[in-house]
C-alpha cells in the first residue's frame, strides 16, 4: 500500500505496495499538583506511621489537586508538556484518548474537555478505562491505529485523581494513594522510543477486590451510598499484592518473548508505582540490577493511569533514556487487568 497525506493530515492508502509503519513515542510530559501530603500527615489522621508506610510501599509522599481542581487541568499540562518535547503545536494532533477512572465527569469525556481547551481543532477524542493498566492499554491502542494507519499522530494521556474517592477513614489504602496526569505523543515518524512488543489482558472475577463501589448503573449515587461511603475505594491490599506480582511478571516476560527481546537486553524497568514490593518483585524476575529500575514512588505514590507516564517524562529529562535504550514498561490495576510493553528508544 501506498500512503498519501490528505490535507486533514490522515493517512489514506492505495492497494497494491505494502508500507510498514512503526509507532514512535516522540514526546513526554506529565503535570502533578502541588498539594503535598507527607506520611506524617496521614500518622494525624488513621492509626498508621511513617515507619510502616515507608517499609511496606516505600511510599514517603504524595500529590494532592485543590478542592476546584479536576483531572483535566492535570492533563492539559501533561499534553502541552509532551507537545513542546515533540516539537509540535496542539493543531498537528489527529486524536487524543485519556484512560482515567477519575474523570472530570462521567461525561463527556476528559479527552473531549482537553482537546478542546489545548486547541486541538475537532478531532476524535475520547477516555478509557483499565484501572492502573491505563496507560498501557493506550499505548497498546495507539500503537494499532498508528501503525494501522488511522492517525499518524496521536496523544495518549494516563490521569487520575484518586484523593478524590480515597476513603480517609481505612488506613490500608488511604495510604496508597496521589494525583498526577502523563501524556505521549506517538508518530508514525521517529526518532523516538518505537512500540514494541506487547501484552495485555483482564480478569473480570477479581474485579471485586478494587472497587468504587457506587456511582455507576448498579448503585447509582443516593443519599444512602454516599451515607455508607460507597464512592470511595475499597481494596483487599494483600490480594491484589499476591495478584500484581504474577501479573507484572507474566506481562514483562510475554511482552519480551512476542518482541523477540531476552533479559539481558533490557536497559530499564519502568514499572506501575504502586508498592515498591511489587517493583522488587518484577525487576528480580527480569534479573535488573537496582539502577535499571526507575522508582519515584516516594514522592507521588500509586498515581494509578498517570504513574508510568510520569516516571516515563523523568527518566527522559534525566538522560536515564537514551538513545538505544530497552524500556520495558508494566502496569496492573482495577478490573483486574495488566499489561507490559517494551519500549526501543
Ligand atoms: N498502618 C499501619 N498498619 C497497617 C496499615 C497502615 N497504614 N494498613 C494496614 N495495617 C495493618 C493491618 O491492619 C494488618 O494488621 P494485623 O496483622 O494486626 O491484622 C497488618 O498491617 C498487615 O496488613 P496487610 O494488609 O497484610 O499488609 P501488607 O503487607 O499486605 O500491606 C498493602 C498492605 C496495602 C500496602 C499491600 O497489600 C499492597 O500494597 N497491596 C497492593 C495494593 C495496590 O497496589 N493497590 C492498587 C492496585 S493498582
Amino acid at each position: 500500500m501506498k500512503r498519501s497525506t490528505v490535507k486533514s493530515g490522515v493517512s489514506q492508502y492505495e492497494m497494491g505496495e505494502t508500507v510498514s509503519r512503526n509507532a514512535y513515542i516522540v514526546g513526554v510530559g506529565h503535570c502533578v499538583p502541588d498539594g503535598v501530603i507527607t506520611n506524617a500527615d496521614l500518622e494525624k489522621i488513621v492509626d498508621t506511621s511513617d515507619e510502616w508506610i515507608v517499609t511496606r510501599t516505600g511510599i514517603r509522599e504524595r500529590r494532592k489537586v485543590g478542592e476546584g481542581e479536576a483531572s483535566s487541568d492535570l492533563v492539559v499540562k501533561a499534553v502541552e508538556n509532551a507537545l513542546e518535547m515533540a516539537g509540535m503545536e496542539a493543531g498537528d494532533v489527529q486524536g487524543i484518548i485519556v484512560g482515567t477512572v477519575t474523570p472530570d465527569y462521567p461525561f463527556p469525556s476528559t479527552a473531549a474537555l482537553v482537546a478542546d481547551r489545548i486547541g486541538m481543532g475537532k478531532i476524535p477524542a475520547y477516555d478509557f478505562e483499565a484501572g492502573c493498566s491505563a496507560f498501557i492499554y493506550g499505548l497498546i491502542q495507539a500503537k494499532a491505529f498508528v501503525e494501522s494507519g488511522i492517525m499518524d499522530r496521536i496523544v495518549v494521556a494516563g490521569v487520575d485523581c484518586l484523593t478524590k474517592i480515597t476513603n480517609w477513614t481505612d488506613r490500608s489504602s488511604c495510604i496508597l494513594f496521589g494525583d498526577g496526569a502523563g501524556a505521549v505523543v506517538i508518530s508514525s515518524r521517529g526518532p523516538g522510543g518505537r512500540l514494541g512488543g506487547w501484552h495485555w489482558g483482564a480478569d473480570g472475577s477479581l474485579g471485586e477486590h478494587l472497587i468504587q463501589p457506587a456511582g455507576g448503573s448498579r448503585h447509582p449515587a443516593s443519599h444512602e451510598t454516599v451515607d455508607e461511603n460507597l464512592h470511595t475505594i475499597r481494596m483487599d491490599g494483600s490480594r491484589i499484592f499476591k495478584h500484581a506480582v504474577r501479573a507484572m511478571r507474566d506481562s514483562c516476560m510475554k511482552a519480551l518473548e512476542i518482541d523477540g527481546t531476552e533479559k539481558k537486553d533490557v536497559d530499564l524497568l519502568i514499572s506501575h508505582q504502586a508498592n515498591l514490593r511489587i517493583i522488587d518483585a518484577t525487576a528480580r524476575a527480569l534479573e535488573l540490577k537496582p539502577e535499571q529500575v526507575y522508582i519515584n514512588i516516594q514522592k507521588y505514590g500509586n498515581t494509578s493511569a498517570a504513574s508510568i507516564p510520569i516516571a516515563l517524562d523523568e527518566a527522559l529529562r534525566e538522560g536515564i533514556i537514551k538513545e538505544s535504550s530497552t524500556v520495558v514498561v508494566a502496569a496492573f490495576g482495577a478490573g483486574l487487568t495488566w499489561g507490559g510493553m517494551i519500549l526501543h528508544w
